[in-house]
């Protein structure tokens, strides 16, 4: 339906779970796809995947934590393919647990992750991208926007995430670069869902917690990621789309139960 022949995609996060369903939909789409993440061999066996459907795709190790490592990656898949078309910024980590409960070195790693992290990839992209007519997506969570039990630092740093894209949707629209956040609901089958809800009961739970009575797919949010970067969304920019069956709107009691039975039980 989309095609992004040729186009350089680059996604942080990359080798796994939603964000690997982003990079097959691209290179299924025609596109260049560049991933990375902190484990080269995990990198290495994603991209021989994305190879396998037929996409010119590479990678490389980095934490976006280390400015350093993202800069010199992306300048280097830049060096190689050109100016970045579309630009994915999705590593992330979680773990439940109580404010109370948790050392201030365990809420840092999750904003170094999730906020800094991201700062840091949008930032070394952002002398890479194709001006104008880039397309840069944040990959936030509905925590974002909506409290949960043992979620403090993600709430947080993803609430931090939105921000960013509404600041940099302002600043660099002038040249031509759109910035938009991509909400996912419970997306099954991913690290994040598993972290969350650690058995079936609560994934059960989780189920019927989402208005439209699903979880949600990794190509579902591929789908949006696609639209979001296409020729029909050029006047879309500055903007956080939820893609989560309506789960944000079931409010902080479908999230939170889920959460009580995990922590509190
Ligand atoms: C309390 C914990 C903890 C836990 C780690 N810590 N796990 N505290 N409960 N379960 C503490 C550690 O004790 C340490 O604090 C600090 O956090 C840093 O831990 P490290 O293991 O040294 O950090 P690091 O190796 O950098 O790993 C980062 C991580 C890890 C976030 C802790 O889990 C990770 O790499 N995750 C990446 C994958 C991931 O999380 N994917 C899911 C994304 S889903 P001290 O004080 O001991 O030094 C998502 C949203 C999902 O983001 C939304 C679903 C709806
Ligand atoms: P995932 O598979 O664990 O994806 C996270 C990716 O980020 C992994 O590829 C991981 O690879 C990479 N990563 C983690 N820490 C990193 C670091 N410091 N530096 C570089 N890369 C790092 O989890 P997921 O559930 O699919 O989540 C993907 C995105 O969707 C995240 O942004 C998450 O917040 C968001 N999200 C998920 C859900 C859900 O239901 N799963 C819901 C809402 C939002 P390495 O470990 O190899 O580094």
């Amino acid at each position: 339906m989309f095609d992004f022949t040729e186009q350089v995609v680059v996604i942080a996060g990359g080798r796994s779970g939603i964000n690997r369903g982003i990079a097959e939909a691209f290179a299924t789409a025609g596109a260049r796809v560049a991933v990375f993440s902190r484990d080269q061999s995990k990198v290495d066996a994603t991209v021989k995947a994305l190879q396998e459907l037929g996409a010119k795709a590479c990678g490389f190790s980095a934490d976006v934590r280390d400015s350093e490592a993202v800069q010199s990656g992306l300048q280097n898949i830049a060096a190689q393919w050109g100016a970045f078309d579309v630009l994915v910024s999705g590593a992330a980590g979680n773990f439940p647990a109580l404010a109370g409960d948790m050392s201030s070195n365990a809420f840092k790693s999750v904003v170094d992750i999730d906020l800094n992290g991201s700062f840091n990839v949008l930032h070394h992209a952002y002398p890479l991208l194709n001006k104008p007519g880039a397309s840069v997506i944040n990959i936030s969570a509905p925590q974002a926007f909506v409290a949960m039990l043992g979620q403090s630092h993600v709430c947080a740093a993803k609430a931090g995430v939105d921000m960013l894209t509404r600041s940099l949707a302002l600043e660099w629209g002038g040249e031509g670069i759109r910035v938009n956040s991509i909400v996912p609901g419970p997306i099954e089958n991913t690290e994040g869902m598993k972290r969350l809800a650690t058995n079936e009961k609560m994934k059960e739970l989780t189920r019927q917690s989402v208005p439209l009575k699903r979880l949600g797919r990794a190509q579902d949010i591929a789908n949006a990621c696609l639209f979001l970067s296409s020729e029909w969304a050029t006047y879309i920019s500055g903007v956080v789309l939820p893609v989560d069956g309506a789960w944000s709107l079931a409010g902080a009691s479908g999230l939170n139960a889920v959460m009580e039975t995990t922590l509190r039980s």
